[in-house]
């Protein structure tokens, strides 16, 4: 009996942290405090930060997925181009109406988050609707075309190309997002590629806070 080897995955790990940060982010603007000022800048910069990983993921799934794709498979990458021409709409429309939220008095303040809530929920919708098509339609086009060691190497260029300030804004999401058996082994594969420096303070800033103690424990050689 011959089994066959599962092919590599573009999409599962990232998109599962950007659902995860897109539910995360839908539950602080339903709840956050509209009367308190330092709430509403925390909700803001929180909302502001968030959008810097859509805008960063849909720039990278351009740049150095659809490109690749198209050079062999010209056409293949259609179906996601037209959501992502869709998702720019609904960014320049969500920075509207945080700029809205971040001036309104405080008598507009309550219609203004929900504006922006109602706003975003859609596009949290659109989007995964739009991943499941990535995950699916396309990764099927990407795996016809690519072989795994091709596949790796186009995801090693967009990981190398996230600038240092925004990593966090991705990996903790992922990492949040992973059972704790694809944790230990996604952080056992980090290990590996960085210096014990640069893991050491992903185990601390990026890991520690999201753990409970008891898997922090079972992490215990990760951090020797
Ligand atoms: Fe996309
Ligand atoms: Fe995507």
């Amino acid at each position: 009996m011959t089994t066959t080897q599962p092919r590599h995955d573009m999409y599962s790990a990232i998109h599962k942290g950007i659902r995860y940060a897109h539910c995360q982010q839908l539950m602080h603007l339903s709840n956050f405090d509209i009367d308190d000022d330092v709430a509403r800048d925390a909700l803001i910069a929180s909302m502001r930060r968030h959008m810097v990983l859509c805008h960063g993921h849909l720039h990278h799934e351009n740049e150095h997925i659809h490109t690749a794709l198209e050079a062999r498979s010209p056409g293949a990458s259609e179906v996601a181009e037209e959501g992502h021409v869709e998702h720019e709409q609904s960014f320049a429309e969500i920075e509207n109406l945080i700029e809205a939220l971040a001036k309104a008095p405080k008598s507009e303040r309550a219609a203004a988050a929900r504006a922006l809530y109602r706003r975003f929920a859609l596009f949290m919708a659109h989007d995964f609707e739009h991943m499941n098509e990535e995950e699916t339609i396309l990764q099927t086009a990407l795996q016809y075309a690519f072989t795994d060691a091709e596949l790796m190497e186009i995801e090693h260029r967009i990981v190398t190309s996230i600038p240092a300030e925004e990593v966090p804004l991705s990996v903790v999401p992922m990492l949040c997002a992973m059972h704790p058996s694809d944790r230990r082994a996604t952080l056992s594969g980090m290990k590996q590629g960085m210096p014990p420096e640069a893991f050491g303070g992903v185990m601390e800033g990026m890991v520690r806070p999201h753990v409970s103690d008891r898997e922090w424990a079972q992490l215990s050689d990760l951090r020797g």
